[in-house]
């Protein structure tokens, strides 16, 4: 019998397709020196009384006690890091104001280490505590502070995806707050994609540079084309905003005279490892190239709300056979909990679909089967930024990593309305995801490693 690193015993939830969920009452599961799961045994698998009778126990054995449930670590697939620091602030502004009166000053401020140290520490804490286990992460225009984002995530375990974020046109970005030159922002991200390969190697879970122009209106021509070379020649991933505002999607019209999808596909920034936030302008031959060239979407349905007055068919778009993953967009939108956005998800897809307007007839409401469920925002805040990230991420199955959250529905500050010992295990599932608080998260596993534990 193979030599196991960690074995874990209990009941886990992880989506079986993007509708259904897999219950796995008591299974084992046996993590490899990688932190990869290598085996799941079911109760009526033959070795499965063999395996537990190997490893019961021991160190290395882990069983959960009653009302404890495995998740996957949730992905999540758009944060902007150094905007923790103003989460909750001025989101009754415009997109256009907000960026310019509080987001570029607070962010102009990460050319300080010390600063950008207290607030990076923090937020890849909070959300490790609130069971993000993958981030991926906009930085800012600083290459070292975006390589200090990356440093954060690498010694506290969580598996950051990290963009030193690009805006070089002195047209359109403020003064204290741009690259110096096309030159320069290209230059630094290249030593910043090094950089964070070679910090990669000292990792168990892994860290990813990303290249990331902030969104097309940010940038010149020669540095998207540039962005998309280095793409190419070191194989990156790629993360942007793509048609999230009237005005952006109206900037990308009148420059190239077409959607932003395809000016950034002329500049080879769209593929199976590009993440584009918000989308909330994709038309149809948009969501058919995101499809052809594997690019997913970061749903934001928190910020979507407050920036965009928008609720994006994302059922419609997930339907066409585009990827899509959950994002908190912090801090477009409020909320460091993908379980936050994975509820918003739900409720702005019920409204999109059969919204209630005085003034439109029944028939002109909604859009129809716009609607998903909580199995599906689950789907979206887990294997869907996997299969976003096209990393081995998001499930609980064999091959993928063992980065989990461990929910206790008992916690006494925050007990969960499960009042029968027998209850459903799909009703259980529905509470968690509907109830379930950071107090819940009792412990959080990235890559096999204990990254988080919540005393009572
Ligand atoms: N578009 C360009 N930058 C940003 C940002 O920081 N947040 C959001 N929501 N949209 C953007
Ligand atoms: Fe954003």
């Amino acid at each position: 019998m193979a030599n196991y690193t960690q074995v874990f015993k209990g009941t886990a939830f992880t989506s079986k397709s993007s509708k259904d969920i897999l219950i796995l009452k008591e299974y084992l599961f046996c993590i490899n020196e990688d932190g990869m799961i290598d085996k799941v045994l079911s109760p009526n698998d033959d070795d499965y009384q063999e395996m537990l009778t190997a490893h019961e126990g021991k160190a290395h054995f882990h069983q959960l006690a009653p009302g404890q449930y495995f998740l996957p670590g949730f992905v999540d697939t758009h944060v902007h890091a150094p905007q923790w620091a103003q989460s909750g602030t001025a989101l009754d502004i415009p997109l256009y104001d907000w960026l310019n009166t509080y987001t570029f000053p607070i962010e102009s401020k990460f050319s300080d280490l010390t600063f950008a140290k207290e607030v990076y520490d923090d937020l890849v804490s909070t959300l490790l505590a609130n069971g993000t286990t993958t981030s991926l992460y906009f930085a800012t225009v600083h290459k070292e502070a975006s390589l200090l984002l990356a440093e954060i995530c690498a010694e506290k375990g969580q598996r950051g995806l990290v963009g030193k974020v690009v805006m070089d046109d002195p047209e359109q970005n403020p003064p204290f707050y741009r690259d110096a030159d096309t030159k320069t922002a290209l230059a630094e991200t290249e030593e910043f994609i090094l950089a964070v390969k070679a910090l990669a190697k000292s990792t168990k879970q892994g860290v990813y540079p990303v290249v990331t122009p902030r969104f097309i209106p940010s940038c010149t021509d020669a540095a998207l084309k540039g962005l998309g070379e280095l793409v190419a020649k070191y194989d990156t991933h790629v993360q942007s905003h793509c048609s999230e505002s009237d005005w952006e999607h109206h900037h990308v019209q009148d420059r190239f005279q077409k959607n932003d999808a395809f000016a950034l596909n002329d500049f080879g920034l769209l593929g199976d490892k590009s993440v584009m936030a918000h989308c909330n302008f994709l038309n149809d031959d948009d969501a058919h190239l995101f499809a052809k060239t594997g690019t997913a979407i970061a749903h934001c349905p928190i910020s979507n709300a407050y920036f965009a007055n928008s609720v994006i068919p994302i059922s419609h778009l997930h339907a066409k056979g585009i990827d899509v993953g959950l994002g908190s967009d912090l801090s477009g939108g409020f909320s460091p909990s993908l379980f936050d956005n994975a509820r918003q998800a739900v409720m702005s897809s019920r409204m999109l679909e059969d919204g209630v307007n005085p003034a439109l007839s029944a028939e002109q409401r909604g859009l129809p089967s716009s609607r998903i469920t909580i199995n599906e925002a689950f789907y979206f805040a887990t294997a869907g930024g996997g299969e976003s990230l096209s990393l081995p991420i998001g499930r609980l199955e064999e091959n993928y990593a063992w980065d989990i959250q461990i929910i206790d529905s008992r916690v006494s500050s925050a007990k969960l309305p499960i009042f029968n010992p027998d209850e459903d295990l799909n009703d259980v599932f529905q509470k968690i995801m509907y109830l379930a608080r950071p107090e819940n998260i009792r412990e959080v596993w990235v890559q096999g490693e204990k990254v988080h534990s919540r005393k009572l």
